[in-house]
């Protein structure tokens, strides 16, 4: 039987689902898991190798060089790609962008599947992603979905990026959100 507790939250960009996920997590004594960073590895991943994330053929080509894994302890999570850690180069516009684009393909969400259920099976998590109820997790005992309306998102998103000394504009930042919820909300897997 298994003895761990799953808390999923999923739901669009923005919504607030990591600064949740994390008080939550740390409330309960459990691992806070980022899956999106996960996506965001494997997306550098591709990019670093030349690979337009458009192409879905040589996407899936690319996967067979990269291994993307997650260090956890109380203190955070740490992201890797190929051993090394690129937790903070991971948090830009450009990877976002390809990030949304390469979830979408069926080969890179079951080479990510596994290991989100590896950690799952051994960790009592707070699992936060797109997905993670329904399809990584389905037998979690708690699920949430949280969202706001695209403004909302946009708004907290510009902050974010303005308070890290990112030249954003609103409009901007609004535009890839729509752009990213059309990609993220209609993907057929
Ligand atoms: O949550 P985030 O912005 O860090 O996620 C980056 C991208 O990864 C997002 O555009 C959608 C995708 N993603 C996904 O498809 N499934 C997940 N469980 C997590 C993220």
């Amino acid at each position: 039987m298994n003895q761990h507790i799953h808390i999923t939250i999923d739901g669009p960009s923005g919504a607030g689902k990591s600064t949740i996920a994390r008080e939550v997590a740390k409330a309960l004594g459990f691992l806070y898991v980022d899956t999106g960073a996960l996506y965001r590895a494997a997306a550098l991943g591709v990019l670093e190798q030349g690979v337009d994330p458009k192409n879905v053929h040589e996407v899936c080509e690319a996967l067979s060089s990269l291994e993307v894994s997650m260090k956890l302890s109380p203190e955070g999570q740490r992201t890797l790609l190929n051993g090394r850690d690129v937790s903070g180069r991971i948090r830009t516009p450009e990877i976002s962008t390809a990030a949304s684009f390469i979830a979408q393909y069926a080969c890179v969400r079951s080479f990510l599947l596994d290991v989100q259920r590896d950690i799952a099976a051994s960790n009592s998590v707070v699992m936060d992603g797109r997905d993670i109820g329904t399809t990584v997790l389905p037998n979690a005992q708690v699920k949430l979905y949280l969202t706001a309306s695209a403004k909302d998102r946009a708004f907290r998103r510009y902050h974010e990026l303005r308070t890290k000394g990112e030249s954003v504009s609103f409009d901007e930042v609004y535009r890839e959100i729509l752009q990213r919820d059309e990609r993220d909300m209609n993907r057929e897997v």
